[in-house]
């Protein structure tokens, strides 16, 4: 079987990480003192977190690092008690290093509760004399300030235009792609600047064809055509719910497409409908709204016809 992509061509050193050069920095320089505080790593899905603790941890103990390095999910449904309880066990075996202490890894640590979280504070204390921690989340926002302020933070910025581009042209060499530029511009905006989904969706196009094309991207991204979504616009738009009620249905259930896709996909195409501007104005307003509640959970079909009954009052 293939191996995939992501694991792949996860780098492993620090220096090989894009785009992430002021956090690597800092980085390098723990290992090279060979010592370092309690980490905290936030930032955007895929953008090098959980590759940055790994490569750290490769250099700072090299063929040992496996033994030295524990990694935890917080949002293990069981709870804090048995993260507790594999923490207490891993830090209980001797390190097999010069080093001194152990990495403990842990991904979505803004998922536990504040009281778990203050849980966590008091375990990271009790075996900080031989265990790191290197928290990783999205928001560290949603971090209490006692775990906080025992912590270096890092923020790991979101990728540019151009660091996608790198990572698109080095993945194409790698494994013989020809990618077009419009595949390249739609994989830019569709992932916004998370590389583990273009990483992703560059295997799955490429599992057909070696020649990628914007329309062979927007078949794995699940990407409606642009004139889809305009054509939904206008429908909407002429007053004619019912049929834009039933083409939204067709593309979220039929060909798949997330809400926060369409969302994003109407925002991208609205411009190019004629309205009047004041009312593009109110829609786009209407249309950051709509997205702010996807984000925060809201159901996305009541969301997006609420959307399209807008645009079709605006008559
Ligand atoms: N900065 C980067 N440089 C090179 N590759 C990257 C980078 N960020 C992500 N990738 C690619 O995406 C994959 C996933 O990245 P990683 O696991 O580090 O993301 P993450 O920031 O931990 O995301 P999450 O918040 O979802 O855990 C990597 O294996 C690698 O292929
Ligand atoms: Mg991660």
């Amino acid at each position: 079987m293939q191996k995939i992509w992501t694991e792949k061509y996860r780098p492993d050193r620090l220096d090989d990480v894009y785009g992430q050069q002021r956090v690597i920095e800092r980085l390098k320089a723990y290992v090279k003192k060979k010592s370092m505080p309690h980490l905290l790593f936030s930032g955007q899905a895929g953008v090098g977190k959980t590759t940055s603790a790994i490569a750290l941890s490769k250099e700072m103990y090299g063929d040992d690092w496996d033994a030295n390095f524990f990694e935890l999910n917080a949002s293990d449904e069981r709870g804090i008690d048995v993260i507790r309880n594999k923490i207490k066990e891993y830090a209980r075996t001797s390190t097999r290093s010069d080093i001194g202490f152990k990495i403990i890894f842990m991904d979505e640590a803004d998922s536990l509760t504040s009281d778990a979280q203050a849980a966590l504070r008091r375990t990271m204390e009790k075996y900080s004399h031989n265990c790191r921690f290197i928290l990783s989340c999205n928001y560290s926002s949603k971090i209490i300030d006692p775990i906080q302020s025992r912590c270096a933070v890092f923020r790991f910025r979101s990728l540019t235009e151009d660091d996608v581009n790198d990572w698109i042209d080095y993945l194409a060499e790698e494994e013989g792609l020809d990618v077009s530029e419009e595949a390249k511009s739609l994989l830019v905006r569709v992932c916004k600047g998370d590389l583990r989904r273009i990483t992703n969706l560059l295997q799955i196009s490429a599992s057909t064809t070696s020649d990628i094309t914007g329309e062979v991207v927007r078949r794995s991204a699940n990407i409606a055509r642009p004139e889809e979504i305009r054509d939904l616009i206008k429908t909407a738009f002429k007053g004619n719910f019912l049929e834009a009620k039933s083409r939204l249905d067709e593309l979220i259930i039929e060909d798949g497409l997330s809400g926060e896709d369409i969302i994003q996909q109407i925002h991208n195409e609205i411009y190019e409908v004629p309205m009047d501007t004041q009312k593009k104005m109110e829609l786009v307003d209407r249309i950051g709204e709509a997205e702010f509640r996807l984000v925060e959970g809201a159901d996305e079909m009541i969301q997006l016809e609420a959307l399209l009954a807008d645009i079709a009052t605006k008559r």
